[in-house]
């Protein structure tokens, strides 16, 4: 009967032994992988890395600070639903960070509990960053369930999958809106809120829960009151790009855009008799870019036990007249504007006084050349005519 001896063929020997080896380490390196041993990256805690869920992370704001967090080395998880924001957005920044466990996105709706909870207990965040909300006044006066329910029962929701799954830091997403119609300029955060839209006043009832939940426990709380935001990505490749259908209950940068790209005829600039250097409403306009780097400055500065409340903005009102000009500059076109009577319900002034965020985060926007702001979100939409559905540059 015929049987090779190995000792006789030392060629043969090595490969089985090559071939042992390779499989020994084949074994090892599986039973590190995620799908061997049935875990995520995401699940687990690695040191030096911070994981931040971030909600409504595929939307305008969240998404800007989710490349920004990622850039900083951070672990993201993107919760959204997508009723608002752009899965565009995220290929971008899949595109951008494709490692393992670098960015992870979740389709879910906040006002699942159920569906929250499940993504609290299968990974391990150090933070949350709130962003999700539906966010435009007109509409809020329209369908104010709509936003009680997505902004303030939806922070319900969070804080307690927060409590129950003993995530401790959270960094909200509030805004001016909260104020309603201070009578002193600027606005500081000892300014009363008395909002006046549900809008304004969802938001001040989450930050409400928040404040009374977090003087209960050890969380890091910091909840920043955004004033006007405006800008892109100065690398281009992240945008604003809200849904056609919500273009009417648009941002001014928004309708600007339109007007300039031809989709709308002009401009309505309502109001030109307030009591304002020109006689139009003065507004307070944040770049995207300081917004998210307040973000970064509030989380690096959040302590248990400690409430933190910001307005971010740049402390500078700027008319409606003046914002045209810079966006007619921006954009290269004349953009026809028609001046009407007064909007009910608009004031004639905010500005935010931003010096206790520099106090005591050491943060100052620096974005603040408003036609350079307005240029650099131009480039972008210029090249994503459809927002991040199609990628067709326009003329002009
Ligand atoms: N844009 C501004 O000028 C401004 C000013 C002040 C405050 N804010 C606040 O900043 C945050 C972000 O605003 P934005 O301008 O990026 O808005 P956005 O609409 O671009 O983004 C919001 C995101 O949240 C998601 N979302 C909404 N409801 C959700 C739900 N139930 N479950 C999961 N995801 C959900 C949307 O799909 C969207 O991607 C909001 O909380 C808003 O109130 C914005």
């Amino acid at each position: 009967m015929d049987f090779f001896d190995l000792r006789k063929q030392p060629h043969l020997l090595g490969k089985v032994v090559v071939a042992v080896l390779l499989i020994v380490v084949c074994v090892f390196i599986l039973k590190q992988s995620p799908a061997f041993t049935g875990t995520s990256l995401f699940s687990r805690r690695e040191i030096g890395v911070t994981h931040v869920l971030v909600t409504g992370g595929a939307g305008y704001i969240g998404s800007h600070a989710t490349l920004r967090l990622l850039k900083d080395s951070c672990r993201v998880t993107v919760v959204d639903n997508l009723s608002r924001g752009n899965i565009g957005a995220i290929k971008v920044l899949q595109k951008l960070f494709p490692e393992p466990g670098r960015l992870q996105f979740i389709f879910a709706d906040l006002g699942d509990a159920k569906a929250v909870d499940c993504i609290f207990a299968q990974n391990t965040f150090d933070a949350v960053m709130h962003f999700a909300a539906v966010a435009y006044v007109g509409e809020s006066t329209i369908e104010p369930l709509r936003y009680y329910h997505n902004i303030t029962s939806n922070t319900l929701v969070i804080l307690e999958s927060m409590a129950k799954h003993g995530v401790k830091t959270l960094i909200y997403s509030s805004t001016c809106a909260t104020y309603g119609e201070p009578e002193k300029m600027p606005i500081t955060e000892e300014t009363p809120q008395s909002p006046i839209n549900p809008y304004g006043k969802a938001k001040k009832m989450a930050e409400d829960i928040i404040i009374d939940f977090a003087k209960t426990t050890d969380l890091a709380v910091m909840i920043l009151r955004y004033f006007n935001v405006i800008g892109s990505d100065p690398e281009g490749r992240l945008g604003e790009a809200p849904r056609p259908e919500l273009r009417e209950q648009g941002r001014i940068s928004g309708a600007c855009f339109d007007a300039a790209r031809g989709i709308i005829p002009g401009l309505k600039v309502k109001g030109t008799d307030y009591s304002t250097r020109d006689g139009t409403c003065i507004r307070d306009y944040i770049d995207v870019s300081d917004l998210v780097d307040a973000h970064v400055k509030a989380l690096g500065k959040a302590k248990p036990k400690s409430i933190g409340i910001y307005n971010v903005g740049t402390g500078k009102g700027r008319s409606v007249k003046e914002f045209v000009e810079a966006c007619k500059k921006a954009t290269g076109v004349e953009i026809k504007v028609d001046y009407l009577g007064r909007r009910p319900g608009d004031y004639a002034e905010v500005y935010s006084d931003p010096s206790k965020i520099k106090r005591e985060l050491n943060w100052t926007a620096k974005y603040t050349d408003l036609e350079k702001s307005l240029r650099i979100a131009w480039t972008w939409q210029k090249s994503h005519r459809n927002g991040y559905s199609t990628a067709s540059p326009i003329s002009s």
